[in-house]
């Protein structure tokens, strides 16, 4: 069966925002939530004294779908993003979205923006951005009692230039992200803000990422600006533990890879000085997927991972099995995938 798509370079898709056709939103109002509202609309009317503006009340989340080989849409493991987020709600004292509900809005907000599901192939995706923000007015400090839920859509190519094509990063001086019992563990939009002048110094050093060392220590690896972090030495998949990274759902799902290949996975605080010795190193995330590093700068020492034009062979074999289970040319072993229909 044909599809009618939007007219869109599919394949040269940058990582930005493109108006879709509609946005599905729920409201909050005396402890209980509406029924979905498909709006065409992508502003949105809330008070100025809503405290998502004010107190940084708000969280949001980011998953994909996609065309398979086969024509049908997938969407990839919904069901943790609505884990997550409820997580996030629970930290900064928002209601919990309902699990069904929340599953339900993406199913609808991939229907109804049908026609923007990139072809498979292009290597784009559909990008779903949940939003929770809290907007009943209030002036002193204290959560909200009325909140927005909504999803809108977009169709994304690779968040950097080039997709898996190895790029530089540089740990980053004079910023921390996040603290240990803070909310680096939370999707809040806080932690993003807190990283912009981290990411100017980034560009000052010619590097596409940056990546934060632990605040309390500023020894250990935390996590990337967008991402999380995952080094390969030998046969082990080592990634950080720690209390203020974000639990990355693409990070959890390579990991479970990297066992089925065989792979000790390793999850641990990883001292800075120990990446010296990684094989390979990758920035992972719904939106990064696998950005492989083929450099890390660090003060006046350069840490180097196999070469600048290409992937080394572990994250290019984690990032085949992981996009072809999410296109449908795998077997998807681990019931990851949500059928749209
Ligand atoms: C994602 O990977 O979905 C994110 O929300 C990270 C953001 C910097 C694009």
């Amino acid at each position: 069966m044909s599809v009618e798509r939007a007219d869109l370079d599919w394949s040269n898709l940058p990582f930005q925002y493109v108006k879709t056709d509609k946005n599905i939103r729920y409201y909050y109002k005396n402890n209980s939530w509406s029924a979905p509202e498909v709006n065409e609309d992508d502003t949105l009317s809330i008070s100025i004294a809503a405290p998502a503006l004010h107190y940084g009340q708000q969280g949001f989340e980011g998953l994909k779908a996609f065309e398979t080989k086969d024509g049908r849409v997938v969407c990839f493991r919904p069901d943790e993003n609505a884990k997550r987020m409820n997580r996030t709600n629970r930290r900064i004292g928002m209601p919990e979205v309902p699990e069904d509900l929340f599953i339900s809005a993406v199913e609808t907000a991939i229907r109804e923006n049908r026609r923007f599901v990139p072809p498979y192939g292009t290597g784009a995706s559909l990008y779903l951005r949940p939003l929770m923000i809290g907007v009943g007015p209030k002036v002193g400090l204290g959560p909200a009692d009325e909140y927005i839920f909504l999803i809108f859509a977009t169709p994304v190519g690779p968040y950097y230039k080039g997709g898996f094509k190895p790029v530089e990063a540089v740990i980053v001086e004079g910023f921390d992200r996040a603290a240990p019992h803070g909310v680096g563990d939370c999707k809040v939009g806080g932690n993003y803000a807190a990283g912009l002048p981290g990411s100017n110094f980034v560009k000052e050093q010619g590097c596409a990422v940056g990546l934060y060392l632990d605040s309390q220590h500023n020894k250990y690896v935390d996590e990337f600006s967008t991402s999380n972090f995952i080094g390969i030495k030998k046969s082990s998949y080592i990634t950080p533990q720690s209390p203020s990274i974000l639990p990355s759902i693409t990070n959890k799902s390579l990991a479970t890879i990297a066992t089925d290949m065989g792979m000790d996975v390793e999850q641990r605080p990883v001292e800075i000085d120990e990446v010296e010795d990684f094989d390979e190193v990758g920035a992972v995330g719904t939106a990064a997927v696998i950005t492989p590093v083929y450099s890390i700068k660090y003060g006046d020492r350069t840490f180097a991972f196999g070469t600048k034009e290409s992937a080394g062979p572990v994250l290019t074999k984690l990032y085949k099995t992981l996009t072809k289970i999410q296109t449908g040319e795998i077997e998807d072993l681990h019931r990851w995938l949500l059928e749209i229909n």
